[in-house]
């Protein structure tokens, strides 16, 4: 534009993040590609958000009181060191916002959820790419430690491959750091560990988790952080005033109150995603043992070889008959692979059928 409003410095080399596909469910998706939960959200929901609707002319509580109270409480943390935001989305944003600018840099580990490298460049830092030690996503805590990143996103259970870290791991680049180290959780409560013990110790730590995989609620966009009481009100000085609603914050509380159901549908998905996962050791397909949600796997095709084509058609023919699934083909690391959501027992069945024509090539 030669004349007229110039776009702020950040916006004029930004890539906006492109999120996987949103079909209409009513038309027979299986949709195993964006690692929604397949079961409904809690039941408690509905009265929690009939309750509030006569309330909607009103402004909604611009900290979420009630439902940080209850995230300390399921967490034994102090409501103080909570912030609730619009999805997890919302946080990590909020913490490039608060500690990064041009010369405080972000860092990631390469590849992992694209998401860090977009809210990074919108706020104009520059990114610090860190590659995985192998093709087993393995981190080196040392690479972490001498990055020269202010901030430092760490997705654990990792995404795309599902891979868990330790907590030594972790407690290495946390003492030894000099910025702030983010572990996004969204998938923590598929996995065996999470690092919620490590807040006492470090208060370079903040912990982000979702409501939209473990808890369904991913249409209603709630995730919450979890660090220091300092750092939270340095986050609460930059988040929007209302910036979850009414109806996600009653939502929100009363599903997070539901254990025993909560429980159940987390036990179903573990579930199908132990009989899946022998399924792939049986073709002898490669995966990452997953501690989300979801599993990576490298397909091997009817002619026994695998690899980026491979991986490629396996992912079209899914795609063509209806099953969708995740294709990363950008990083060496993840071309060979498809990432497939667990759903239901019915969406898993419909899947290897799908699957088993395609090793087959024997058409529907
Ligand atoms: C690693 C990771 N972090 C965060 C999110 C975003 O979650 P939310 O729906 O809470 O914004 C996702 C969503 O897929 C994710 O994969």
């Amino acid at each position: 534009m030669e004349h007229g409003p110039q776009l702020s410095r950040p916006l004029t080399q930004h890539h906006p993040y492109v999120p996987g596909k949103q079909p209409e469910i009513s038309d027979g998706t299986v949709k195993l590609n964006t690692n929604e939960n397949p079961y409904p959200p809690s039941p408690q929901i509905k009265n929690a958000i009939l309750d509030e609707l006569e309330s909607l002319r009103l402004y909604p509580n611009s900290s979420s009181n009630d439902l940080r109270a209850g995230i300390a409480k399921l967490h034994r943390l102090k409501a103080s060191q909570v912030i609730v935001g619009n999805g997890s989305d919302d946080l990590l944003n909020l913490c490039t916002r608060c500690f990064s600018d041009e010369k405080l840099k972000v860092g990631m580990l390469e590849p992992s959820y694209s998401l860090y490298e977009v809210v990074a460049s919108l706020q104009g830092s520059s990114l610090i790419r860190i590659p995985f030690d192998d093709d087993a996503f393995s981190i080196t805590p040392k690479s972490i430690v001498d990055s020269g990143a202010n901030l430092f996103f760490i997705t654990s259970p990792h995404a795309p491959s599902g891979r868990e870290y330790s907590m030594d791991c972790f407690r290495q680049i946390l003492s030894e750091f000099q910025g702030l180290v983010v572990i996004d959780e969204a998938y923590a409560d598929f996995a065996g560990q999470n690092a919620l013990s490590l807040l006492d110790d470090y208060p370079n730590l903040i912990i982000t988790r979702t409501m939209s995989k473990s808890y369904s609620l991913a249409g209603l966009r709630v995730g919450y952080a979890l660090s220091s009481p300092e750092i939270i009100s340095i986050l609460d000085q930059a988040r929007e005033v209302y910036n979850v609603d009414r109806l996600a914050q009653a939502a929100a509380l009363a599903s997070l109150n539901d254990r025993n159901y909560f429980e159940e549908t987390l036990a179903l998905i573990v579930k199908e995603r132990r009989k899946f996962a022998m399924v792939l050791d049986e073709w002898g397909w490669k995966s990452c043992p997953s501690g989300a949600n979801f599993i990576f796997t490298r397909p091997i095709d009817f002619k026994g070889e695998s690899g980026p084509e491979v991986a490629s058609d396996l992912y079209d023919y899914l795609s063509s008959r209806n099953v969708l699934t995740r294709y990363f083909p950008q990083h060496e690391l993840t071309s060979s692979y498809v990432r497939i959501s667990i759903g239901n027992s019915r969406d898993m069945d419909i899947l290897l059928e799908r699957i088993i024509e395609w090793k087959t090539q024997e058409q529907p």
